[in-house]
């Protein structure tokens, strides 16, 4: 657990090896503890400001020592791009902070919220929490001696004035709950594929159930014959791993509340199977769970938040391998909705998953199932690493998730689902088949789950492009992103205000 505290104490009453503190662009005067700073330190950032050497820009840093001055050690100011800043601002600066004070080697430091500008105090708190904590992340789990490494960020103490400490005390710790659920999905996508197989995937969500009292239900391969997931099966037939169906839900007694179901793609590693994928890169298939690693994520978030709904997490699991008993092209799968498929690749295994975990949402007669899925080459071609692919079959559910989209900075970019698009997946033998081919690979797909999605509002984020970058962004760091976490936390939080 990450720990966070709030702070109002003065600069002159606060110990602390780092205490962060934001600045905007001239001519915008510093404000809060910026300026007591610059009081507190003989006007050392006016100095530099005047100099140039600190101009507000974004993720610009400048680190002073505070020499007995204050009973801080160090003070790092920190551009924040804007002194009509947004949230994402905040998040990026706050990144920003993070990384000068992992080189520092700190896993806990201070930072003060901006004092002024356009966001209230919770906001803020939540804004500085989130970017300082997923700024801060390093996956270090499969190193053997991670002395040389630089920590991750664990701890934060948000710095602010008594008038707003109820407010930043909330947004704090909804900032912590949200950090520590997408930092839990980063760190099941980058595990590697042999730390965590289905089984363990299974383990790991059941330790989250015990945490927080969400149920867990986990279907066996034998349950899943027993139902008649055929889709599910056929693709894990080439594994000697068992395939796990995990089902995780909050508040699962209740019926007085509207349920919202969330599904993930979980494909703890995608080797094509007998459409053997090219070896090169196929080390980050290790992340083709990063569905199922969000919807984890968001589960946690929800309970720990205890938001007054119903939700329901479906994770899918299995490898897809070339195995003995593997299934192949030409092979017929019968769906648990009854649909038959025609297998045309056994690389385009994610849709086959999801689409009987699809079948099985609506036996909860959701207001609305998302799902998640690393599903497609073509959606990367398409939209890069910025933005996640979105196909719904409901308008007014495409616009919450936009709106949620806007809130947490997570890019998401509707894709449509033209009827001539279905025409790529008719099969000749069976009810649909697939593969649509390579042109508009990613909404080929979408069809595809559309026709599992049967009964309720769906829509489908394809995070291929998203769930892993190969740079750092802000607070989005190298490696697995847990992209789509914040999202539907918020887009859920929206639901619950309007349920009210
Ligand atoms: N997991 C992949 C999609 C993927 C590709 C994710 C690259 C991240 C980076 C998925 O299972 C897959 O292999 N899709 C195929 C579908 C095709 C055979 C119709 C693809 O996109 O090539
Ligand atoms: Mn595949
Ligand atoms: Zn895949």
């Amino acid at each position: 657990m990450m720990n966070v505290d709030v702070r109002v104490d003065p600069l002159d009453a606060l110990p602390a090896d780092l205490i962060a503190v934001f600045v905007a662009p001239s001519p915008a005067a510093l404000t809060g503890r910026a300026a007591a700073v610059d009081g507190a330190l003989g006007g050392a950032l006016e100095e530099l400001r005047a100099a140039g050497d600190l101009s507000g820009k974004r993720e610009e840093t400048a680190l002073l020592y505070s020499r007995g001055a204050l009973p801080a050690k160090r003070v790092l100011a920190v551009g924040l791009g804007s002194a009509e800043f947004t949230a994402e601002d905040l998040r990026v600066a706050a990144a920003a902070s993070a990384k000068s004070a992992r080189r520092l080697r700190l896993t806990h430091y201070h930072v003060a919220l901006p004092g002024a500008g356009p966001l209230g105090a919770e906001e803020a708190a939540q804004a500085v929490v989130e970017g300082a904590l997923l700024g801060g992340y390093a996956f270090l789990e499969r190193k053997s001696d991670a002395s040389g490494e630089n920590p991750a960020i664990e701890g934060l103490t948000v710095v602010c004035d008594p008038a707003e400490r109820d407010a930043a005390a909330r947004g704090a710790e909804r900032g912590r709950v949200i950090a520590e659920a997408v930092t839990l999905a980063r760190d099941l996508a980058n595990m590697p594929a042999n730390y965590l197989t289905p089984t363990l995937l299974a383990e790991r969500a059941g330790a989250v159930a015990g945490e927080t009292g969400l149920a867990r239900q986990v279907l066996e391969e034998s349950d899943m014959a027993e139902l008649g997931m055929g889709a599910l099966l056929g693709v894990a037939q080439g594994s000697d791993e068992p395939a796990k169906f995990i089902i995780l839900e909050h508040n699962a007694g209740r019926d007085d509340l509207p349920t919202y179901v969330v599904v993930g793609k979980g494909i703890t590693f995608d080797s094509g199977g007998i459409s053997l994928k090219p070896g090169e890169g196929m080390e980050w298939m290790k992340d083709d769970m990063s569905g199922a690693a969000v919807t984890l994520g968001v589960m946690q978030a929800v309970a720990r938040l205890d938001l007054p709904l119903h939700v329901v997490g479906l994770m899918p699991a299995t490898e897809n391998l070339p195995g003995g008993r593997a299934y192949k092209p030409g092979d017929v799968l019968e769906s648990l909705s009854g649909l038959t498929i025609e297998v045309i690749s056994t690389d385009a295994e994610g849709r086959l998953i999801l689409a009987d975990a699809l079948a099985y949402a609506k036996r909860y007669e959701p207001r609305a199932v998302v799902d998640l899925a690393t599903l497609t080459g073509a959606c990367v071609i398409a939209l890069g690493h910025v933005a996640s692919g979105l196909m719904a079959t409901d308008d007014a559910l495409a616009e919450q998730l936009a709106t949620a989209a806007e809130a947490t900075g997570e890019k998401i970019w509707r894709l449509p689902l033209y009827d001539e698009y279905a025409e790529q997946i008719k099969s000749d033998v069976a009810d649909i088949k697939n593969s649509g081919g390579r042109p508009a690979g990613a909404i080929s797909a979408g069809h595809f789950l559309k026709r599992f999605a049967e009964g309720y509002p769906w829509a489908h984020l394809d995070i291929a492009g998203t769930s892993k970058v190969d740079q750092d962004r802000g607070y989005v760091l190298k490696g697995a992103t847990g992209h789509g976490v914040r999202l539907l936390v918020e887009w859920l939080r929206d639901r619950a205000a309007d349920a009210k």
